[in-house]
């Protein structure tokens, strides 16, 4: 059975090989396993994931079963005005999807930010699974970007769900 805990740097070439396989498995009919390859060489560093584990303002978490990381999540205050927090990870590996971790997850990161009016994430416009996952969870199409991520090209649905503050 799987818990939701925070990242730590013992984690991080587990987290790094599942990111690397669920991005293939997601993604290299869209862009080609060459594209990705590409792509989650220079995202994905060990460096980039370190730096997360210490970001203020910001929650990276696992799923753990005690043998093995079945997913990650990665969010951040993008913009304390309107109090907004930007989902810029959520992958689960192949192998666990469908067991509701995505879900745990997604509660877990909604949970760390209290005080949050909305959180907002981009997504592939033909990531189909990752849509009905979002949609089922409250978020609705708000926008769209030319540059996932802000420094990649690649375009991207930008999704939001607003969340409950007291
Ligand atoms: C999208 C993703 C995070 C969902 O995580 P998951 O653990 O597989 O999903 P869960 O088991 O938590 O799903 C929970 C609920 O979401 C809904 N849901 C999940 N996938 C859905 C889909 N494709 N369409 C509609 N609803 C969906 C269901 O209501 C499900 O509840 P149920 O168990 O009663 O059926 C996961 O499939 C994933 O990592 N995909 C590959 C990477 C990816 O695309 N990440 C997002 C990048 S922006």
């Amino acid at each position: 059975m799987f818990f939701v805990r925070t990242a730590g740097k013992q984690d991080l070439e587990a987290i790094l090989a599942l990111l690397s396989e669920t991005w293939h498995d997601t993604y290299d009919a869209i862009y080609g396993p060459d594209r990705v390859a590409e792509i989650t060489a220079s995202w994905h560093s060990r460096q980039s994931l370190e730096a997360k584990l210490t970001q203020l303002a910001s929650e990276f978490i696992v799923a753990d079963d005690g043998t093995r990381i079945g997913g990650v999540a990665f969010a951040a205050w993008s913009d304390q005005q309107t109090k907004r927090v930007t989902l810029h990870q959520l992958y689960v590996h192949p192998d666990c999807q469908g067991q509701r971790i995505g879900a745990a997850l997604l509660g877990e990161i909604i949970d760390a930010f209290p005080d949050a009016n909305a959180l907002r994430l981009e997504v592939e416009p033909a990531n189909e699974k990752a849509i009905g996952f979002y949609r089922a969870h409250g978020f609705e199409k708000v926008g769209e970007t030319k540059d996932c991520g802000g420094r990649t090209g690649i375009p991207a649905a930008i999704y939001e769900r607003p969340l409950a503050t007291d």
